[in-house]
């Protein structure tokens, strides 16, 4: 039948307290859910847009705005979140002033340009410790990566699959549909030793400088080139088979596409704990002093022998 998450959780190998461990619970019940709703999207007609903008300046999708509600709800109900900052909202979500525990930047629905065909898609969470009673606004928000206490995504694809990362290592988890339960696949994840595969979205060649078409070219001459468009799917192939994914500053991106909070320093905890290494270029993304909660950053995720000093 296999350990679920919740026996993992129980059976305290993962040095981390109650209040955590329930948030990671909570992470997976709303997974769940929001799986439900994209597996019905088409009898449900919940695809397309919503005709909203966010803050982002992107057209709001129906399952963008779900899954937001679907985990603000979660985190609600769990009682130990103070405060959350989400893609799809302006400002943070102060849900618990008194008595949250942990922050939580979270990207709900990632790859939103695959919800309507069929493509992988996720939901990425970084999670900080509040720091003592500290009053929280947006500002609260605002923390290095290096200080994350864990990082958790989960991949809706052909499977539903979670990860989560703390200090104490990086486990993988599938979800059984029938129990509605997640079970360990992999209690010590590690990113192979060997790279296979790189990802980048050529389509922006032209806009790239000269050094990063030089480094792309490099990559393109050892690599395969797999290329989703859902960040969490490309990152997680390159995770379990070795590879880099590469999105870079360019031209219509001087400061690069992918947001810092919520999709770069999650990711960047989560290889850094599995020994790879996640940089903006010349800087480890997790070492960023961030600045306000959208900001866009260059993202290299992968192996450190590519990685490291790709752009020295
Ligand atoms: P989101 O749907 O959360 O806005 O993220 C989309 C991101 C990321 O998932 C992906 O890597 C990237 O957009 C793809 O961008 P391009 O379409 O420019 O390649
Ligand atoms: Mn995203
Ligand atoms: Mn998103």
């Amino acid at each position: 039948m296999g350990t679920t998450l919740k026996e993992f959780l129980r059976s305290s190998e993962l040095k981390i307290d109650e209040s955590l461990k329930s948030i990671i619970v909570s992470i997976a019940k709303g997974s769940v859910i929001v799986q439900s709703k994209l597996s019905r999207i088409g009898v449900d007609g919940t695809a397309g847009a919503t005709g909203a903008i966010n803050v982002q300046g992107e057209e709001v999708q129906n399952l963008d705005e779900e899954a937001n509600n679907i985990f603000i709800d979660a985190f609600k109900k769990n009682g130990k979140v103070a405060i959350v900052g989400s893609e799809e909202t302006e400002n943070g979500i102060v849900l618990n002033q008194e008595f949250g525990e942990y922050l939580i930047n979270m990207d709900p629905l990632d790859g939103s340009s695959n919800i309507d065909v069929a493509v992988s898609v996720g939901s990425i969470f970084g999670i900080w410790r509040r720091k003592d009673n500290v009053c929280l606004n947006d500002n609260s928000l605002l923390l290095k990566g290096r200080e994350q206490v864990a990082a958790v995504y989960v991949v809706y694809g052909s499977s539903t699959l979670m990860v989560v990362a703390t200090d104490s290592g990086v486990q993988s988890y599938s979800l059984d549909l029938d129990r509605k339960e997640f079970i360990i696949t992999d209690d010590n994840l590690q990113l192979p030793n060997t790279s296979k595969y790189f990802s980048v979205n050529y389509g922006n060649w032209d806009n790239f400088s000269a050094k990063t078409q030089e480094i792309i070219s490099d990559l393109q001459s050892k690599l395969s080139l797999r290329y989703i468009g859902s960040l969490i799917a490309d990152f997680h192939r390159n995770l379990l088979k070795g590879g880099v994914f590469i999105y870079p500053a360019d031209i219509k991106s001087p400061n690069g596409k992918l947001r810092l909070m919520y999709e770069a320093n999650p990711l960047a905890f989560v290889i850094q704990k599995a020994g790879g290494i996640g940089i903006s270029g010349k800087k480890n993304i997790l070492d960023i002093c961030p600045e306000s909660l959208h900001q866009r950053t260059p993202l290299i995720l992968g192996n450190t022998d590519i990685v490291e000093n790709m752009f020295e």
